[in-house]
């Protein structure tokens, strides 16, 4: 096929943004600082170390480095009590549609997260099997809005980047496909997310005929 598809996968795939929030804050709260869901934005589609930086910025907390490491962990492991629980249940609206509706088009699609645990939790919901390939936050050193996550994702579906679309929550998200060449399509807000090519509230907005407008 001449075009393929990149999807983030916290707050794209699956709702799994409230579950790192509900984390962060039990953290911000131990630390005595609010953290809102306002401030929660700045942290979707970040690397889990930066987003740790930007939770203790917001707050002005300095810690030391041992500190730092300890907080990362007992925040993934309050992460993974959610995700551990989570089931197709969990899949947004519209998204098994859509991935019908690629499939039936025979157009590729690859994972593209900055997640370390998008394989656990595709697997949860039973879409792993599903895409033709991962790349996570395991894969990558340099976090959203780098585009590298991206970059790798065309090289593995074999195609240019101005051959891909991206499906972004975030805004580092949209920031980092628009820097790779890419298509970019935000879902949720489309003041938050202005910056992308197409904007749709949720994956149940895109019509049955979006993919016809790319070149096939
Ligand atoms: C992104 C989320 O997909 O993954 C971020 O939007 C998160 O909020 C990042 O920090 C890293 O996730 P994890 O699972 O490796 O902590
Ligand atoms: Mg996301």
């Amino acid at each position: 096929n001449t075009i393929g598809v990149i999807f983030d996968l916290d707050g794209v795939i699956v709702d799994t943004a409230k579950y790192h929030y509900l984390a962060w804050k039990k953290l911000a709260d131990a630390l005595g600082f609010e953290f809102t869901e306002a401030n929660n934005e700045l942290l979707k589609g970040v690397s889990r170390v930066r987003s740790l930086e930007i939770l203790l910025g917001i707050g002005k907390v300095t810690v030391s480095e041992t500190e730092k490491q300890k907080m990362l962990i007992s925040k993934n492991e309050d992460y993974l009590g959610y995700i551990t629980k989570m089931n197709a249940n969990e899949i947004l609206p519209g998204a098994e549609k859509l991935l019908n509706t690629l499939d039936a088009l025979g157009i590729h699609y690859v994972l593209g997260s900055a997640s370390k645990n998008a394989e656990l939790i595709l697997k949860q919901v039973n879409l792993y099997h599903r895409f033709y390939g991962i790349v996570d936050g395991n894969d990558v050193s340099k976090a959203k809005p780098d585009p590298e996550v991206f970059l790798i994702g065309a090289k593995k579906l074999n195609l240019s980047p101005e051959k891909c679309i991206v499906f972004e929550d975030a805004i580092a998200g949209v920031e980092a496909a628009n820097i790779a060449g890419m298509t970019s399509v935000g879902i949720g807000d489309k003041e938050t997310l202005k910056a992308a090519d197409f904007n749709f509230n949720n994956l149940t907005e895109i019509p049955e005929d979006f993919f016809s407008k790319f070149s096939i």
